[in-house]
């Protein structure tokens, strides 16, 4: 049995119930590009919504990071992994959560305790020292010297920066070596590696400080890839049962062994392979293309089929469809919509392929003459833009190619040619938001900026800085909008938001785009819902002095162009969340 199902099992048997992955790609949210935690998608359930399952809940969960792109094709890191976690929302404690995951490890993964240390918080002015998780520690068997006291640096999650749920946690540590088990634990000995995170979420952190959660909630997190190789005694997680089969498809078709240099790209294929099946197997449509989740969709594929043509695969041949054909096999079980857009996934797979692959050799040679020709060993902004426009080659994919000879690229230089590029053939567009939008129609993206006017209108109108957006809908015909508030808006108070909104329309404000940090972004006042999840820098857009809100896009230019907001409907959508259904005409 798989290591999911087995997880899953064991927490049913203790109550919980099973919630679906939800997708990697999120919805109603377009603040981040993808789901990178387990519990990202319980947000609003850990800081106090009533979830319709209950208060104990389990799942395997869908997760993309891109942050670390760069660090795919080594032995750990994963562009698509999935997270298993399970919950307590309000439920129980510290108790049941390191009983049950011990009682896990020991008794159904069968890991020897003399293998397991545990980390526990050492205080610090909002939560004492946490002697009660390691008197339950020893109390299980964990002897004193495998239990060490950290700061907030390593047992408290997310970070003291972030916004959103939060609190100290226990970490749980395997020895991952051949060498004999040292019996005191040593926190930087990287032999010791961390297979779960048990988070005791006490507090909710937003721009006033730290303010104690109504319940105390149980949140925690491991990673299927790195625990399934330590299950089956692998270093390696590509030698894993999870990714081996992909390897030995790559070695037949390059005719190469997995070893040495091979190593690297064969990681890096069958990483972003998978990744890129996930992601466009979902219903959200994502396609590659140059802006969002399109655009890493699109690196991920350029970046194999450069590492295929590395190992000799014929870019022009049916590799990826068998590589697809696989993962998805693999999958399906658990997530049944790669069946489904199975043709799907294999047609945009293959349009990109043969896209790139037509350009690729003769972007090759151009880049091996810029590197020859290039001055102070660093290849200069225009011939990386060149290599963008001609060959599609991403920037990332020019930089890689350059770091592999010691060469750098000038990055400012390039994006400087983007931006110029890019205005001119937004002026000449006729219809400028269609251009690299990522398919938002006009009528979207003016429903989208008067959502940004209503979150701030209710505000304003009802006087609670408190009220943010739960989640909103658009489709070309309405908006739907739903918030935190606990009662039905009276005729007078919809009528206060209709001629707010209709003031700031026909004041023709103008709205704004910047990028910064998204600490800075939170500190200048904008609206952040869920700042955990944001990359560090975020675009931040702001209309007039009206609204300012953490946003990738696509917005209007100025209000004008929302000519009129009508309020159709104002409905309670779940316990303390109301939802509003809204025109433009
Ligand atoms: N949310 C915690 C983590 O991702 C469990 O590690």
């Amino acid at each position: 049995m798989k290591l999911k199902d087995l997880y899953i099992d064991f927490f049913i048997s203790k109550d919980h119930k099973q919630v679906p992955s939800s997708p990697v790609v999120p919805e109603n949210d377009n603040t981040v590009l993808f789901n990178t935690a387990g519990m990202q998608p319980l947000t609003p359930y850990l800081k106090g919504q009533t979830h319709p399952l209950g208060k104990r809940l389990v799942d395997y969960q869908k997760c993309v990071r891109t942050n670390d792109l760069d660090e795919v094709g080594d032995t750990t890191h994963h562009t698509f992994f999935e997270m298993l976690g399970n919950w307590s929302l309000g439920d129980y404690f510290k108790k049941e959560s390191i009983t049950w995951s011990f009682e896990f490890l020991t008794e159904h993964l069968h890991i020897p305790v003399d293998r397991l240390a545990v980390t526990v918080f050492e205080g610090n002015a909002l939560v004492p020292k946490d002697s009660e998780s390691a008197a339950i520690w020893e109390s299980l068997g964990i002897p004193k010297e495998r239990i060490s006291y950290l700061g907030v640096d390593d047992n408290w999650w997310p970070n003291m920066e972030l916004l959103g749920p939060c609190g100290p946690d226990t970490e749980i540590f395997y020895w991952r070596s051949d060498d004999p088990v040292p019996e005191k634990h040593d926190p930087s000995d990287e032999r010791w590696v961390e297979i779960w995170n048990n988070v005791f979420m006490q507090y909710n952190h937003d721009e006033n400080g730290f303010k104690p959660l109504e319940h105390q909630n149980v949140d925690t997190g491991m990673g299927v890839e790195r625990t399934t190789a330590i299950l089956e005694g692998v270093n390696d997680n590509y030698l894993s049962s999870i990714f081996k089969d992909y390897i030995k498809l790559i070695e037949t078709e390059s005719d190469k062994e997995y070893s040495g240099e091979n190593k690297k790209s064969m990681r890096i294929i069958a990483d972003h392979i998978r990744a890129v099946t996930i992601i466009v197997g979902e219903n959200s449509g994502i396609k590659p293309s140059n802006t969002d989740q399109g655009y890493i969709v699109r690196r991920l594929i350029r970046r194999s089929i450069r590492h295929m043509n590395n190992l000799g695969i014929d870019v022009n041949g049916d590799f990826l469809k068998k590589l697809i054909l696989m993962i998805i096999e693999d999958y399906k079980e658990y997530y049944s919509e790669l069946e489904e857009n199975r043709e799907n996934i294999l047609s945009i797979v293959e349009t990109e392929k043969n896209k790139f692959a037509k350009t690729l050799e003769k972007g090759l040679k151009e880049f091996s003459k810029a590197i020859t020709n290039c001055k102070n060993n660093s290849v200069d902004g225009e011939t990386a833009f060149h290599l963008y426009d001609t060959y599609g080659f991403p920037i990332e994919l020019t930089m890689e190619l350059a770091s592999e000879q010691n060469i750098s690229v000038d990055k400012e230089g390039f994006q400087e040619k983007f931006k110029a590029h890019q205005e001119k053939s937004r002026a000449g567009a006729e219809n400028k938001f269609k251009s690299g939008l990522s398919g938002t129609g006009e009528i979207e993206t003016r429903y989208h900026t008067a959502t940004h006017l209503l979150n701030a209108a209710l505000k304003i109108v009802l006087n609670d800085d408190d009220i943010h957006q739960k989640g909103s809908n658009i489709t070309p015909e309405r908006m739907r909008f739903d918030f935190n508030f606990d009662r039905k808006l009276t005729d007078e108070e919809k009528k206060s938001l209709e001629d707010l909104i209709n003031e700031w329309i026909d004041k023709d404000l103008v709205v704004t785009k910047d990028e910064m940090d998204k600490y800075e972004a939170v500190k200048s006042g904008a609206e952040a819902m869920f700042i955990e999840r944001y990359p560090d820098v975020v675009t931040v857009y702001s209309i007039g002095d009206a609204s300012k809100e953490i946003c990738t896009g696509p917005h209007v230019s100025s209000t004008k162009e929302l000519h009129h907001f009508k309020i159709v409907k104002e409905e309670a959508s779940s316990a303390g969340i109301r939802r509003i259904k809204a025109i433009l005409d």
